[in-house]
């Protein structure tokens, strides 16, 4: 069971260590852990943020846990020197289109949320973001207008390929869990968005038993807050699903809590290729001091082993042991505690 541990920058190598950590104790059979380089501390060792020997790594592994790039310290770079260029490289290059975040408040743990619990403990969705694509991957520049004044463009567009392909993964989740998708969308403005929006309903044709809705995005992002309940499979694309993936996880309770798994079609001996990483970032307000939860990212490694390694009881024993570990109110300070991230980490491993 290879695996390809990039730590990056900030807390990630705090919070990266604690789910390693995690999946040692497990005594996995065949466990093969390699580190490599990446984002701000790459650009430091290598003078990129994706170093050749890192993506080659990566590409070897059966399977990525990463932690988080960006450093305030590189945003004056030129875009392609920045950390946050490592991870878009690997998603593109890995062929990483789907992103899947799970987001949804554990029984019990209702409080946690900022909603009311009558509504927090209807929180229960997947987002399936498109990882690949958008105006994410578009050109980009900057020029001078008429006025001589400084202008920035960035283009976004959407195939159908593209589409069609995460409207499958979407689908495909949502009839294995017997729910509807909302798919999400600003149709009533974007030509991207129509495109999107009368794809994603052909790819509905192969699938009568899911009930499909649209949204625009907008509406989507108050939904998210006023009536949760709602959905349960939700596809968008690469901006929308970045934005309303940190949304969702305020209405659970933390960032801390949000784990992720970017997948493509590559298939290993175990299962499917994938990147797995918390939806946070580097968090540099708080960095070096043991304070970050490292929670969504030993939650990103049970998805690792459910979706690239067939693992599902060790997946399930591991969400079991966060699960408990916030029951007996083991608590970072995201969540208004004072457990650092060494003592959250610990906590999990007693309660597997
Ligand atoms: P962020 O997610 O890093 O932090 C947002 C807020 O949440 C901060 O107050 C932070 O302290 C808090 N937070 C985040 N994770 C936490 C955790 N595990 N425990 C406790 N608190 C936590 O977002 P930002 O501040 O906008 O971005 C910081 C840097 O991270 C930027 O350079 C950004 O580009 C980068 N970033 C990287 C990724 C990634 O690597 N996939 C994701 C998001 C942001
Ligand atoms: C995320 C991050 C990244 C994104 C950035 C760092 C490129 O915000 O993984 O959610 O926008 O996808
Ligand atoms: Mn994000």
């Amino acid at each position: 069971m290879k695996i390809a541990v990039l730590p990056g920058d900030g807390i990630g190598p705090e919070v990266t260590r604690e789910a390693v950590k995690v999946l040692e104790s497990l005594d996995l059979p065949h466990l093969a852990l390699s580190e490599g380089d990446v984002g701000g501390a790459a650009y430091r060792r290598h003078g990129v943020p994706l170093p050749p020997e890192t993506l080659e790594m990566a590409h070897h592994a059966d399977a990525v846990l990463f932690g988080a790039v960006g450093d305030p310290a590189c945003d004056d770079l030129e875009r392609h020197l920045r950390p946050e260029q490592a991870i878009l490289g690997l998603r593109k290059e890995l062929g990483l289109f789907a992103n899947l975040r799970p987001a949804r408040v554990f029984e019990g743990l209702e409080h946690l949320s900022p909603l009311r619990p009558e509504i927090a403990r209807t929180l229960d969705m997947l987002i399936v973001r498109e990882l690949t694509g958008d105006v994410y991957f578009g050109k980009k520049g900057e020029r001078t207008t008429e006025d001589g004044e400084r202008e920035g463009w960035d283009e976004m567009a959407y195939s159908a390929p593209e589409i069609r392909r995460i409207a499958h993964v979407a689908f495909r989740a949502a009839k294995a869990m017997g729910a509807g998708l909302t798919s999400v969308d600003k149709a009533n403005v974007l030509e991207t968005s129509q495109v999107w929006r009368d794809t994603v309903t052909e790819v509905a044709q192969g699938y009568r038993e899911v009930a499909l809705s649209h949204m625009y995005v907008d509406n989507a992002a108050m939904q998210v807050i006023a009536n949760p309940a709602q959905f349960r499979v939700m596809l968008t694309g690469n901006l929308f699903g970045d934005i309303l993936s940190d949304l969702a996880s305020a209405a659970v309770g933390s960032i801390g809590l949000l784990p992720s798994a970017s997948l493509g079609e590559r298939q290993t001996g175990y299962g499917t290729f994938g990147l797995y990483e918390p939806i946070h970032g580097s968090a540099p307000d708080i960095a070096g001091e043991g304070k970050a939860n490292p929670m969504a990212t030993i939650l990103s490694a049970a998805m690792m082993l459910r979706h690239s390694f067939g693992r599902e009881d060790e997946a399930a024993r591991i969400e079991r042991a966060v699960a408990k570990a916030l029951t007996d109110g083991i608590r970072g300070g995201d969540l208004g505690g004072d457990h650092g991230t060494e003592a959250i980490g610990a906590a999990v491993r007693e309660r597997l």
